[in-house]
């Protein structure tokens, strides 16, 4: 089979550009963080998330919306911690909603949920939500 140049330096790219690919997911994990506002009512829930080089913004969410943003943690160079305010009316909490694990634990979601009583994560252990914080 005669291959033309042309063919063979794409395949050669191709071959580079998956390599590179590949050394990446190595040193990289993508991470996907959501709050969820779980209110009964219909107020607004201000969420406010950051880390010390990472400002998400400030979100006004509805009932039933999801305030998300999403990182790379590279190994050795520590994303984070992201710390989340959330406001309802007059009422405030705060809470570390990341940290750079240290771990290879690639791609991963972590959701919270909001509600009139505060704040909640997932408790693996049990398979359910645990309260992080409440509202004071
Ligand atoms: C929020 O994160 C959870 C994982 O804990 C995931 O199951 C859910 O699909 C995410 N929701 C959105 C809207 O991204
Ligand atoms: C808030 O959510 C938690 C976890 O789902 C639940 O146990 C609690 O009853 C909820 N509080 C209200 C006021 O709905």
């Amino acid at each position: 089979m005669v291959i033309s140049r042309k063919k063979q330096q794409l395949m050669i790219a191709t071959m580079i550009i998956t390599l590179a690919i590949m050394a990446r997911r190595l040193i990289s994990d993508a991470r996907i963080i959501n709050i969820t506002n779980a209110l009964n009512s219909k107020k607004i829930l201000i969420v406010h998330c950051k880390a010390q080089d990472h400002d998400v913004g400030a979100g006004a969410m509805s009932s039933g919306e999801v305030y998300s943003w999403s990182f790379e943690d590279v190994r050795g160079v520590p994303r984070g911690p992201y710390w989340c305010r959330l406001a309802l009316d007059d009422k405030r909490l705060h809470f570390l909603a990341y940290l750079e694990s240290g771990y290879g634990v690639g791609y991963a979601v972590t959701g919270y949920q909001a509600n009139e009583t505060g704040v909640y994560g997932p408790d693996d252990e049990h398979n359910q939500w645990k309260q992080i914080d409440q509202f004071h």
